[in-house]
């Protein structure tokens, strides 16, 4: 696939989608979110692709915001506009039926911030920092950020962060919970691939419902949450997978999931 901000490559089952506008470190302007909304499309409706990585290029910035540039301009219409557009396309990451796993280079401020948010979990450089800015610019975040931030690190440390725009560093997100791991910049993607393929052996199908019941149960009540995972669960022992994989048990054999 050719884009004009992304660079595209896929391996073996893998969608590696990396945002490139160095020059504004990663800034995602209208174009860009454009792209990412066709790319992760791709990903979702592409049998052959199981999984993708989501990073930035270089290894200054993942991704340093929306288009400042391009926020100045904003009406209140427009605003409102622009900002369903993004969660939109965030919203199309989080629920693709595969695992996206953000693999954070760099700067990760305000709408990169939201962007890693939105992908399954996040593996972070050493380098990476991350941080709602809004509030310096006169603005909030758009993108989701005052909710999925809470979601991901509690109340008291989102508000703390997003109404001090202060950035916190790899170390201090991997404490908060921001990120799940921390690599040194040489090992980043290397280390992501791996865990994306552990991911991948497994069944196709629990992999994705246990994706949906997680992200959707945080949205629901304790009791609406557990009667949405034993459905998942009940529609899981009508698939093959679910056979193959308890018979491989009892068998002693390794299952060959087939995503049915
Ligand atoms: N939107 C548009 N352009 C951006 C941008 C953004 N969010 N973030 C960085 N850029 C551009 C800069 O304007 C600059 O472009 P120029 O060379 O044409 O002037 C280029 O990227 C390099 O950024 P620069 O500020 O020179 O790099 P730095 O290393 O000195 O600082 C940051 C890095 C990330 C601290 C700084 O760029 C920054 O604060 N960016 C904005 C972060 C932000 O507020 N994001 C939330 C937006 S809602």
């Amino acid at each position: 696939m050719n884009f004009e901000n992304l660079l595209w490559s896929e391996k073996e089952g893998v969608a590696f989608v990396t945002i490139n506008r160095p020059d504004k470190l990663n800034a995602l302007n209208d174009k860009t979110l454009d792209e990412l909304e066709k790319a992760f499309t791709h990903v979702r409706d592409n049998d052959a692709l199981k999984a993708a990585i989501l990073t930035g290029a270089g290894e200054k910035a993942f991704v340093a915001g929306a288009d400042i540039g391009e926020l100045a301009k904003l009406d209140p219409l427009g605003g409102k506009r622009a900002m369903q557009k993004g969660q939109r396309v965030l919203s199309l990451i989080e629920n693709l039926g595969k695992p996206v796993v953000a693999a954070v280079n760099g700067f990760a401020l305000g709408g990169g911030c939201e962007l890693a948010m939105a992908c399954a979990f996040r593996f972070a450089a050493e380098n990476a920092k991350f941080g709602q800015p809004e509030v310096n610019l006169g603005i909030i975040p758009g993108y989701g950020g005052t909710q999925r931030l809470s979601r991901l690190v509690g109340r008291g440390i989102a508000a703390e962060l997003i109404l001090t725009g202060a950035p916190v560093d790899a170390a201090e997100a991997l404490r908060i919970g921001l990120v799940n791991r921390v690599f040194p910049q040489k090992d980043l993607l290397v280390e992501t691939e791996k865990t994306v393929r552990i991911i991948m052996a497994k069944g196709p199908l629990a992999v994705r419902f246990a994706n949906e019941a997680i992200g959707r149960g945080l949205d629901m009540t304790l009791a609406e949450g557990l009667n949405l995972e034993s459905n998942l669960f009940g529609l899981l022992c009508a698939t093959k997978d679910a056979k193959t994989g308890l018979n491989a048990f009892l068998e002693k054999k390794k299952p060959e999931f087939q995503g049915a």
